[in-house]
């Protein structure tokens, strides 16, 4: 499996949301190709959605795992209850639970542990913030946080590295796409160097996607796809770059 676009619903959606989404993506896409597609809906609303969408071959995924599998953690779940539920991926240290729950590079190698024990695609999300930005420390930040989560796994079969900029998330800035491209050509090197076991399948773009700005960034060699949040809770608006992305691939 290799995702090339993923929703990522963050904090979102009820049952009749995922009715209309469905109603308005179906309606809009217009290949019958949906394999390389991934939504991360709560994930309490995990089976409602897949009984919305029935078996159209979209993958579903987790938007986060818990580091452990089991026992004493009020709250949390486990990347073996989300592969009970017949999910392919989970996203892993997106920006904002490194933000909002303190996660650390040290807790994201244990979820990448995890998700990798039970045969869940983990979608490693990085992205250096505004001032990291801004003082030239992009590839710092960035290699720091690939070589500490990556650092305790001695083999990982599957990866997809989602580069999420954390200035250009929900803000509707976006990076220039050469320079996008130049930083997932870096992040393949790094990982292809320093870790030649983990098979990494795709390097995605994340921040302030939508169907304008889809086809300046997926035409470039090193952007296999995107992890979209705001303009995928629009299910024309996925599905137009859902479009855009199949005519390029
Ligand atoms: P955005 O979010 O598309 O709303 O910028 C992306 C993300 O957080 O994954």
């Amino acid at each position: 499996m290799s995702l090339r676009l993923i929703a990522n619903w963050k904090l979102n959606g009820s049952k009749e949301f995922n009715d209309q989404w469905a109603q308005e993506f179906f309606k809009n896409f217009s290949s019958s190709n949906f394999k390389s597609i991934g939504i991360a809906p709560a994930c309490i609303y995990i089976d409602h959605f897949r009984k919305v969408i029935g078996e159209c071959g979209i993958e579903i995924g987790a938007q986060n795992i818990c580091d452990e599998d089991s026992g004493a953690r009020t709250g949390e779940i486990s990347a073996s209850m989300i592969k009970d539920l017949d999910c392919k991926f989970s996203l892993i240290g997106h920006s904002e639970r490194r933000i909002f729950f303190h996660e650390s590079n040290k807790t994201i190698s244990k979820k990448l542990n995890q998700a990798n024990n039970n045969s869940v695609m983990p979608i490693l999300c990085i992205g250096e913030t505004a001032d990291e930005n801004q003082k030239n420390n992009t590839y710092d930040v960035l290699e720091s946080q690939i070589s500490e989560a990556l650092q305790d796994l001695i083999e990982l079969n599957s990866l997809i590295i989602a580069y999420e900029p954390v200035w250009a998330i929900g803000t509707g800035k976006t990076p220039n796409p050469e320079e996008v491209n130049t930083v997932h050509k870096m992040i393949k090197d790094v990982v292809q160097s320093r870790f030649p076991k983990i098979g990494l399948k795709s390097v995605l773009y994340g921040g302030s996607v939508n169907s304008k700005n889809a086809s300046s960034l997926f035409s470039l060699e090193h952007i296999d796809g995107a992890l979209v949040g705001g303009a995928s809770l629009n299910g024309k608006e996925f599905a137009q770059i859902a479009n855009i992305l199949n005519e390029l691939y």
